[in-house]
């Protein structure tokens, strides 16, 4: 009942309540495109923003600077993040808590508490939050293409993990998101036409996909030492190969002894959609950026655009994430 009432607050980043005279004046002068709910959105270095998420980039690109062992985890909203960062939490923490199912901070709360979000938590209504408490190495998310996180970074050789999914699947996570957060009695349903042409158009939070999914992909080819470019479907399809991926990318490699006894394993089922979606922690509550925990989860796996766009969604689709990443070596399915 309680996380039925919460899956109808609107997250805050929505909002144009905390927006400095500075951010308007910029915001002003931005291209703009209203959804078809009629929200605003503004165009800021090349990916599309509600104004309260314009003014928390400003405060970050204005405050932030990196550690040489900061952790970033990027993404396009629906991609993966939720399980990334639950799994680059236990990987980089399991010295200190060890991956199982009796206590672990992943079992008393969400993903998205431990791992914050620079955009959407950290910076939102805060030009400085303090960021001096978190442990070594400090770990955070976003879901600003690279272009806009880079300057931040310069200099450091800290880590920045991408993850992405196909725009079919990410598209259908999304629309579903959406309809369990919106307000019946203000809106009506998203529709899924609606959502194929917003995707088509471009316009719609931290999109366009194409954009955002080169940005990293270019750049974890230039730096790979810096950037390292994961996949949801390669995740699901090799999940231990991918684990390992990670730790070796974070610099916490697993030792042969560590493998041996099962850890790889043991943080895969800590972190399983399975075992986090049934946590009282998750199916309850709010996240920082005012969404609901059990929203983050629903079934998780590839393919299911199939039982819900039609052939010609998909083609459109495919046919305009191909046309930009073409020349660039990165393919989906
Ligand atoms: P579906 O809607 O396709 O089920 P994000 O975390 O970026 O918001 O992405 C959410 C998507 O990831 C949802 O996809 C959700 O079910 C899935 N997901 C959440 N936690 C997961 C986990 N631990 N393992 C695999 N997929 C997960």
């Amino acid at each position: 009942m309680e996380a039925s009432k919460n899956l109808k607050t609107p997250p805050k980043f929505i909002n144009d309540d905390g927006v400095s005279q500075e951010c308007e004046n910029l915001i002003s002068s931005l291209p703009s495109e209203k959804n078809f709910t009629g929200i605003k959105l503004y165009n800021y270095q090349g990916s599309w923003y509600y104004p309260n998420t314009v003014q928390a980039i400003l405060n970050f690109q204005k405050h932030f600077r990196a550690q040489d062992t900061d952790i970033i985890l990027a993404s396009l909203p629906k991609s993966g993040t939720t399980w990334l960062k639950a799994l680059a939490f236990a990987v980089v923490h399991r010295n200190k808590y060890a991956p199982n199912l009796v206590s672990h901070p992943l079992l008393s709360d969400n993903p998205h508490n431990l791992v914050q979000f620079l955009e959407a938590d950290l910076y939102v209504k805060n030009q400085r939050p303090d960021l001096e408490e978190l442990p070594t190495p400090r770990l955070f998310a976003t879901h600003m293409p690279f272009q806009t996180i880079h300057e931040s970074l310069r200099d450091s050789p800290c880590k920045v993990v991408y993850v992405c999914r196909n725009i079919k699947d990410v598209l259908v996570s999304h629309w579903h998101f959406r309809n369990k957060l919106v307000r019946k009695d203000l809106h009506s349903n998203y529709s899924l036409d609606d959502t194929v042409d917003e995707y088509i158009k471009g316009a719609y939070a931290f999109g366009p996909f194409q954009d955002q999914v080169l940005s990293y992909w270019k750049e974890s080819l230039v730096n790979p030492t810096h950037v390292l470019f994961m996949r949801y479907e390669e995740m699901v399809e090799k999940p231990e190969a991918q684990v390992m991926r990670l730790a070796d990318f974070l610099g916490c490699s697993f030792t042969e002894e560590e493998k041996q006894s099962g850890t790889v394993e043991k943080i895969l089922e800590l972190c399983s959609i399975g075992n986090l979606s049934n946590l009282e922690a998750n199916k309850s509550g709010t996240s920082s950026c005012g969404i609901a925990h059990q929203a983050f989860f629903r079934k998780g796996g590839v393919g299911d655009w199939k039982n819900h766009l039609t052939d010609d969604m998909a083609r459109k689709l495919d046919e305009m994430v191909e046309k930009k990443l073409e020349g660039s070596g990165l393919k989906f399915e």
